[in-house]
């Protein structure tokens, strides 16, 4: 028989997380108004908001938060980490910053400008994540989506369906001058259409077309070592790679990257950027310095430098990528060999839920996706969270609701924290919401919103 995966590591520390009761769970979420967001986190059992920030550090990584230096320049924790990036990823030069979205300020200061600069201007990629598309509209430039089709058809199996459409990129391309296309955003795996990966073809292809028309090319890496691991699995002729071969293979197509170390960094917090060209990491270096902090601290400790090169190691071992991919797999075959509808393949850091399916008795008005989180809190205090119509704003020129194609409860997966016994937990709870759905016909109306990004405060209560 061949031997299963088994996570390459044991527990040496525990966190305890008390099991609360229903009863409880109806006055906390209540309480919260039925925002997920508003939960303390004692309050839940097993938490699968997010798998940002949530992993936990090896003995590794907390030897090295001992061994941080903390010199305001020139720390030995930041040329550790300058080394690892150079080492795993290929890339000569990097600015540290506090989390990814700190990186995309930098980067995009940098590239398209301040204030209005970005009038007239498109930034061309895949599904690109909120914080990404908020810093590219927050400079009045647009993003453009040029994901292939399969991507929003929840059940089509397509193994890569983070894929740019080349067709509708180079359209792009073609329909406005070099100077209106500041830079190409590749994101990997793409998580706004589930967590999917991008082929090394389709890397390729992006690069030789960027380069055709002299578009610089940036990847957002968050879990780039989550991409590496499907194109091993499943795209010719990577199967006898290394992890650490394939992501080096995956950046040379790129001029950049941006980062947030939280997710395949596997540590609590940090970003970085990442360049090929010491010119435009010299322009960058400026805005580091005014927005996040000197070229060699750039808003991260020293020690947290110093446990991020021990992670991005770590996280591009095979093992440790079969065990947290398969977990997240896992978690998707029991929910569909329970009938239970979700984005097929399964993503590499979170399934899911097709909540348009799993209430249709629920009009969409009435916040399909947002109930189902709510429904699966007060049964077992499990947290995911609505990747929904609350998570989509309302059309800033009309005031609408814009309903999205898919309504989804993301249920994402932090590395190394939960056991597969949680996770069978999990789906548990949610067979459990899942027998009684038919009955599920009331949902949720807002009582207060803020006028953007209104899903982490928003205030709701009982529809009717
Ligand atoms: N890019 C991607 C693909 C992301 O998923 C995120 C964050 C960011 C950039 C921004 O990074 O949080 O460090 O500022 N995603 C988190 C999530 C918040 O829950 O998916 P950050």
């Amino acid at each position: 028989m061949d031997l299963p995966y088994a996570e390459p590591f044991r527990i040496k520390t525990i966190e305890q997380i008390y099991r609360s009761t229903k009863a409880e769970r109806e006055r906390w979420i209540k309480e919260a108004q039925y925002n997920l967001f508003n939960l303390r986190s004692e309050q839940v059992f097993v938490d699968l908001l997010t798998d940002s920030g949530t992993g936990a550090m090896s003995s590794a990584q907390w030897a090295e938060i001992m061994l941080g230096d903390e010199s305001y320049a020139g720390a030995s924790s930041y040329y550790k980490l300058k080394d690892t990036i150079s080492d795993i990823l290929g890339f000569p030069h990097f600015l540290p910053c506090h989390q990814g979205r700190a990186a995309e300020n930098v980067l995009f200061s940098t590239l398209i400008g301040v204030g209005d600069a970005g009038a007239g201007k498109v930034v061309p990629g895949n599904s690109h994540f909120d914080t990404t598309k908020g810093h590219i509209e927050f400079r009045k430039a647009r993003a453009v989506d040029c994901t292939i089709a399969e991507a929003f058809d929840t059940e089509a199996d397509h193994p890569f369906k983070g894929n740019v459409d080349l067709a509708k990129l180079e359209a792009v391309f073609k329909s406005h001058p070099r100077e209106a296309i500041p830079v190409c955003m590749l994101t990997i795996t793409c998580n706004s259409s589930g967590g999917q990966p991008v082929s090394m073809e389709n890397i390729k292809a992006v690069s030789s077309l960027c380069r055709k028309f002299k578009i610089p090319l940036f990847f957002d890496s968050a879990r780039f070592a989550e991409n590496a691991y499907f194109i091993k699995q499943r795209e010719k002729g990577y199967a006898k790679k290394s992890i650490k071969e394939i992501v080096k293979e995956m950046f040379k197509h790129a001029d950049g990257m941006t980062m947030s170390s939280k997710k395949d960094g596997i540590v609590n917090i940090g970003g970085f950027i990442a360049f090929r060209d010491e010119a435009l990491w010299q322009r960058a270096s400026t805005f580091n310095i005014m927005f996040e902090g000197f070229n060699t601290y750039g808003g991260m400790a020293g020690r947290d430098m110093g446990a991020l090169s021990v992670g991005l190691r770590e996280s591009t071992e095979y093992d440790y990528l079969e065990a947290r991919v398969g977990q997240v797999a896992y978690l998707g075959s029991l929910l569909t060999n329970a009938g239970i509808s979700v984005q097929r393949p399964y993503g590499g850091h979170a399934i899911f839920v097709n909540a348009k399916k799993f209430l249709p008795n629920l009009p969409k008005e009435e916040f399909q996706a947002q109930t189902l989180g709510i429904e699966l809190y007060k049964e077992g205090g499990v947290r995911g969270v609505e990747i929904g119509t609350l998570l989509a704003d309302r059309d800033p020129e009309t005031g609408k609701e814009r309903y999205p194609a898919l309504e989804l409860l993301r249920l994402a997966i932090p590395r190394r924290t939960y056991t597969n016994a949680h996770m069978d937990y999990v789906a548990a709870a949610l067979i459990n919401v899942n027998e009684r759905a038919q009955s599920i016909r009331k949902g949720y109306r807002i009582v207060w919103e803020a006028p953007i990004m209104r899903h982490f405060t928003v205030r709701l209560a009982p529809a009717r």
